[in-house]
């Protein structure tokens, strides 16, 4: 058995309310100073402030966390990582203020990026996504939602899953895996609406026979799937077993909040455009309102109602929504310090919203979420006087060391 001691750890901060974390609670936070963490295997066993000696034998290993901050380690809830290519050419027009909308009606936007990853490789892929899930690691996520979405056919769609499977298996990072067929109309489709949902429907059942995906998501929004076409692909995911995450609301609201909620979704994506009426309903369930600030940074759109959500008793989850499209970073720790100066949230309810909320919507709070006896030692360390320098100082990569499973898999490169 490994047995390794954490000290020097200046505090840590964790929010060990049972998820999910709604309204007020969000706020609540525990805080010990002076704290030490003793891991046995990937387990954390034991967590104490001050006076570590009982915990340590001659088999223990130590480990000195040199006075940083520790938090749990990141849950990326909403991630697009397979992709080919990238969209730099869009740039300029988008700049210029072509809006992201009509940008996709020109075949541009998704469907561009569909075209680089129906031509790229399995090897090519995985590649590209190894590297941004390094990023990610250095950053601090220790548990990744991935979804595919940029095939519009199975047997990309196909290749996509099935990279994300072995990025599972290969890398440090958790990644649970969810199958977004419906993200765009394909251009040849745009007069057969009703034949490509039905292709949708089919795929369903293809990926679920072959185990490649967890959850479904449909981006339900103007001038991509109605609410109707949305309930339709969740009501038969739903049936075959998946759970369900909803890209809506992000720039209209046309009603795909409410099919998600009446579907039990796990998560509800993006919301910038969501309703009064909408933040009363989803504060009555348990699904988690997924913000992804990062996304209206780069897109010039609205901020998601944050502080109505969560002072209407909701559950709020922050993820980066990382693509090629609408978030080109994977800095997870920025989409953080977004989520406290855009979305007006506290730096203890941005903690909450990037650890136990997001692990509850992805089936994972008894395992990871929080800092507590019994959960998995994944743990992030920073070099920051305390948490809410960790949400001021924004931009940089705050990392000193990443634990996941109670083993070391990154830490900072000093200069000197
Ligand atoms: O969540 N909104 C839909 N999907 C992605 C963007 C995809 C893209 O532009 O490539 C999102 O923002
Ligand atoms: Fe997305």
């Amino acid at each position: 058995m490994d047995k390794l001691l954490i000290y020097n750890i200046k505090t840590l901060y964790s929010n060990n309310h049972i998820p999910p974390v709604k309204g007020k609670l969000m706020q609540d936070i525990s805080i010990i100073d002076d704290a030490f963490i003793y891991i046995e295997d990937s387990i954390i066993k034991h967590i104490g402030s001050g006076e570590y000696k009982d915990y340590i034998n001659d088999e223990t290993k130590l480990f000195d966390a040199k006075y940083t901050i520790a938090i749990p380690g990141l849950v990326d809830s909403h991630t697009h990582l397979v992709f080919g290519g990238s969209r730099e050419h869009e740039f300029s027009k988008k700049i210029a203020g072509v809006d992201y909308l009509d940008i996709l009606k020109m075949g541009g936007g998704i469907l561009s990026t569909v075209k680089q990853t129906k031509e790229a490789s399995f090897d090519e892929l995985y590649n590209q996504a190894l590297k941004s899930l390094d990023i990610m690691l250095s950053f601090g996520v220790t548990t990744l939602e991935a979804k595919s979405g940029y095939g519009l056919d199975l047997e990309t769609e196909l290749k996509s899953l099935r990279v994300l499977k072995k990025l599972h298996e290969d890398h440090p990072i958790d990644i649970h895996i969810t199958y977004l067929g419906a993200h765009a109309l394909p251009t040849e489709y745009k007069s057969r609406r009703a034949e490509f949902i039905e292709i949708i429907l089919n795929d369903l059942e293809v990926i679920k026979n072959e185990n490649l995906a967890e959850y479904a998501d449909v981006f339900c929004e103007t001038g991509v799937f109605t609410a109707k076409e949305t309930e339709k692909i969740l009501k038969k995911a739903k049936d075959l077993g998946f759970k369900l995450r909803v890209h809506t609301d992000e720039i209209d609201s046309i009603g795909g909040t409410e099919v998600a909620l009446n579907l039990e979704a796990k998560t509800v994506d993006h919301l910038m455009a969501i309703t009064d009426e909408d933040i009363a309903i989803i504060a009555k369930t348990n699904t988690i309102a997924n913000l992804l600030p990062s996304t209206s940074f780069f897109l010039n759109k609205e901020f998601a109602p944050a502080r109505k959500l969560i002072d209407a008793n909701a559950a709020v989850s922050v993820s980066s929504d990382y693509n090629p499209g609408s978030t080109p970073s994977e800095n997870f720790q920025l989409t953080m310090q977004i989520s406290g100066n855009k979305l007006r949230m506290l730096p203890q309810e941005v903690l909450t919203a990037a650890t136990i909320n997001p692990a509850y919507s992805l089936d994972v709070e008894n395992l990871v979420g929080s800092l507590q006896v019994g959960k998995k030692a994944d743990i992030l360390f920073l070099e920051c006087k305390n948490l809410d320098y960790f949400i001021y100082h924004y931009g940089i990569n705050h990392t000193k060391y990443v634990f996941k499973n109670g083993k070391l898999v990154f830490q900072k490169q000093e200069l000197r």
